[in-house]
């Protein structure tokens, strides 16, 4: 290939942020593709070629690299209405649900992301798949620590008929990873489609211990795809 996979993501990025105008108010997503187009938004304040922007970062680390890169920041109980959010994905699926935490930040983005008027995802083609979870890739369930056994046991049979593994997530050190909310994230493996997606969503949320999960269904406005062939836009 002549495109590594972070020039497509980079590509991806910089279409989403030509959607951005001055005056917005803007969610910043996380993630390594989200990266790139808070990096643009950056550059273009400080050209000059923007003013005005407010930025609402989904993550502890995106809000680290938006004060770096000087961009005023706001969150959500200022601004609960935003204009434009631009986030990454694991999953993109025909109907533009998405997976989404690989990185551990699906509940603020969630909670970001669904408070926008519009939201744009960017992806390079890798993340398409037929149905979520159809990557091999995990869905996260961010829970409460508090016997977060019992909860991913929980989780485990409600997919049995899917070939559901639950597993706790692990950071490098082998201690459980700890989300920018104090929490634990359980993933769900699948082996096939776990039907009805919002059935499936209602049904993860109905758990008491579960807070979130990485289920971003009917929320996407617009999927930016970057292929070696070039780029492709999905509109819902
Ligand atoms: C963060 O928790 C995630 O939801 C990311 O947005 C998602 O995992 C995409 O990340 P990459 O752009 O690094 O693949």
């Amino acid at each position: 290939a002549i495109l590594s996979q972070d020039d497509l993501k980079k590509i991806a990025a910089y279409k989403a942020v030509e959607f951005v105008e001055s005056g917005m108010v803007l969610g910043l997503g996380t993630g390594s593709t989200a990266k790139h187009a808070v990096d643009r938004i950056g550059e273009l304040l400080r050209q000059g070629k923007l003013n005005n922007i407010v930025g609402i970062p989904t993550s502890i680390e995106t809000r680290e690299r938006a004060i770096s890169l000087g961009i005023p920041l706001s969150d959500l109980d200022n601004h609960p209405t935003l204009d434009l959010a631009i986030d990454g994905a694991d999953e993109v699926d025909p109907y533009l649900n998405l997976i989404k935490g690989r990185g551990g930040s699906l509940l603020r983005e969630k909670m970001v992301e669904g408070a926008c008027k519009k939201f744009v995802v960017i992806v390079d083609e890798s993340k398409l798949v037929k149905y979520l979870g159809g990557s091999g890739l995990a869905l996260p369930v961010e829970v409460v620590p508090f016997c977060w056994k019992f909860t991913a046991n929980k989780l485990q049979k409600l997919f049995e008929s899917s070939g559901c593994v639950a597993k706790l997530r692990n950071d490098r050190k082998g201690q459980p990873f700890v989300t920018d909310n104090g929490n634990y994230i359980v993933d769900l493996y699948v082996k096939k489609d776990i039907g009805d997606l919002q059935v499936a969503s209602d049904a993860i949320l109905r758990i008491t211990g579960v807070i979130e999960h990485g289920m971003f269904l009917d929320m996407a406005t617009t999927v930016i795809i970057a292929g070696e062939l070039g780029i492709t836009i999905k509109n819902k």
